[in-house]
């Protein structure tokens, strides 16, 4: 495996995708961490950081079990410091040096630029640059701008870019990463989503054996998917709750149930539906609504866990990006239990020991892994849908009238969007019922009725995002039949505001 030491960059997530696209297994681990050994990992790669090695705060690893014993591969501040720390000189760069350039002197007799040609596009991203290389070290390429691009250190396996390999701008980046890897360093690309299920199963069954888990579906990809390999895994020792907190979309429910049922697992559903609306009556603020949602669900989910006996560990479909400490962090790994299911007393069930078998896996590679098992593609390929579901949609106090005509306009508009063939090209939609009414006209009658606004984004992580330019026939098509078919609502906008400043969700 491969060890990715960050040094806070923000691509350095994306270094480890890359390198898990050619099926080889990576891990990353803050420079500073004292929590692996070095000698697990066959290769290492030293990230970017928004650090200078000339600064006071600079990142400072060290790297004598590392350079010269194991295949190194700089990347930016990762090759400044090599340069830096080993007799070269990094500097303030006076040209520009962010984006796209091109590679010139290219030493193409190098391993590592095997099947890369003069000319081909990198993406820049640093403000130092390395003026001079201490006397073993030889560069090996440039670009406009940078005379010291690339070098590799003599009669080491060490090697260094400027550029960043790990984004899709740096055209033979994932080349360069798979010359790096394979040709020089020698890994097998074996790390494939079946292997990952074998060795998880495996791995699984040796931690569980004959205990019994419990697990909380959400009907999302991660709970689904960590629920198929536990069933793999153990079988009938896994009980799955499925809680409806009455703000699921229309009839999810019922049919994410059957669909569960038809998988094999073993799955009690819980309809909690009025316990939450009666909990929630009359609240309005948003984050209230949330700590409503979170400690019912808590309570709602102990209550059933105690009605099974000898339940040893809680199942969670927690995820890599939930996982990877951050280097700026300074306590342990981010809570794996989310903040708005954390609150008042620690309930019972939290006491168990805990299994997670996705923490080390990407969301794409969770979806890859669910498609290796025979998980249906379209349960894989659902839009997220936040926790506490319809009652953040819902701006202001949550009635069940609110909730069912809700329900009723997402549902138009989702099922739109596939009929339309669109709804794979939209990262997350849904339906916002506003505290306004407005004035219409129907037939004779004025009305005074709810405006809903709709809100399609295209995003990769939610963390950004931007509105969707859906077709206007079918935005006429969809406002034409909501108003015509929900009771109650008389106007219909679509929310064109992009992430940031808006933010997704309404509330
Ligand atoms: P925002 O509105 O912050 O949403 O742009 C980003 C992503 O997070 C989801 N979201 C939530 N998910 N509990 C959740 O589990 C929440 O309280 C919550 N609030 C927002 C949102 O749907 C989007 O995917």
């Amino acid at each position: 495996k491969v060890l990715i030491l960050d040094f806070g960059s923000q691509f350095t997530q994306l270094i480890a995708r890359r390198v898990r696209e050619l099926n080889i297994y990576s891990e990353i681990h803050p420079y500073n961490s004292k929590k692996f050994n070095v000698s697990d990992y066959k290769a290492v790669i030293l990230s970017g950081s928004p650090h200078s090695v000339r600064g006071e705060e600079a990142p400072n690893p060290d790297l004598s079990e590392i350079k010269g014993k194991i295949p190194l591969l700089g990347v930016c501040y990762g090759a400044q410091y090599l340069a830096h720390n080993y007799g070269g000189e990094v500097g303030a760069s006076n040209t520009r040096e962010y984006g796209r350039a091109h590679l010139t002197h290219l030493d193409t007799s190098e391993t590592l630029f095997a099947g890369i040609n003069e000319g081909s596009q990198v993406w820049m991203s640093h403000s130092d640059t390395i003026l001079s290389l201490p006397s073993n070290y030889k560069m090996i390429a440039s670009t406009e701008d940078v005379t010291n691009a690339a070098y590799k250190i003599e009669g080491e396996d060490t090697f260094a870019i400027q550029f960043h390999p790990e984004v899709y701008h740096s055209t033979d980046g994932a080349q360069l990463l798979e010359n790096f890897l394979v040709k020089i360093a020698g890994l097998n690309q074996e790390w494939t989503p079946d292997s990952f299920v074998e060795t998880t199963v495996a791995a699984l069954k040796e931690k569980v054996g004959n205990d019994k888990v419990v697990l909380g579906l959400s009907g999302g990809v991660d709970s689904t998917v960590a629920a198929v390999l536990l069933n793999k895994a153990i079988g009938e020792n896994l009980y799955c709750i499925f809680v409806n907190n009455g703000l699921l979309r229309k009839d999810e429910f019922e049919s994410v149930l059957k669909q569960y049922e038809g998988m094999g697992l073993n799955v009690k559903g819980v309809d909690a539906a009025d316990r939450f609306l009666k909990e929630l009556a009359g609240e309005s603020d948003p984050e209230g609504k949330r700590k409503i949602i979170g400690r019912v669900f808590i309570e709602v989910f102990d209550d059933e866990s105690h009605l099974l006996e000898d339940v040893k560990f809680l199942a969670q479909g927690t995820i890599y990006p939930d996982v990877i400490e951050s280097v700026s962090a300074t306590g342990g790994p981010s809570a794996t239990i989310k903040s708005h299911h954390n609150v008042g007393g620690l309930p019972d069930f939290m006491k168990l020991k805990v299994v997670e078998p996705l923490r080390m896996i990407f969301k794409d590679e969770v979806r890859r892994v669910g498609k290796s098992m025979g998980i249906d593609a379209e349960l894989l390929g659902r839009h997220p849908f936040p926790g506490p579901g319809l009652g953040i949609r819902i701006l202001g106090d949550i009635t069940a009238e609110k909730v069912r005509m809700l329900q009723e306009v997402d549902a138009i508009f989702i099922n739109g969007l596939k009929k339309w063939g669109l709804y794979n090209d939209v990262w997350q939609a849904g339906a916002m019922l506003l505290p306004v009414n407005s004035v219409g006209v129907m037939g004779d009658e004025r009305t005074y009725e709810k405006c809903v606004a709709l809100r399609a984004v295209e995003s990769v992580d939610g963390m950004t995002a931007d509105w969707v330019d859906l077709p206007y026939k079918f935005l006429q098509e969809t406002s034409n039949k909501i108003i015509n078919n929900v009771k109650g609502v008389n106007r219909v906008v679509y929310d064109i505001s992009s992430k940031p400043p808006a933010t997704i969700e309404w509330e």
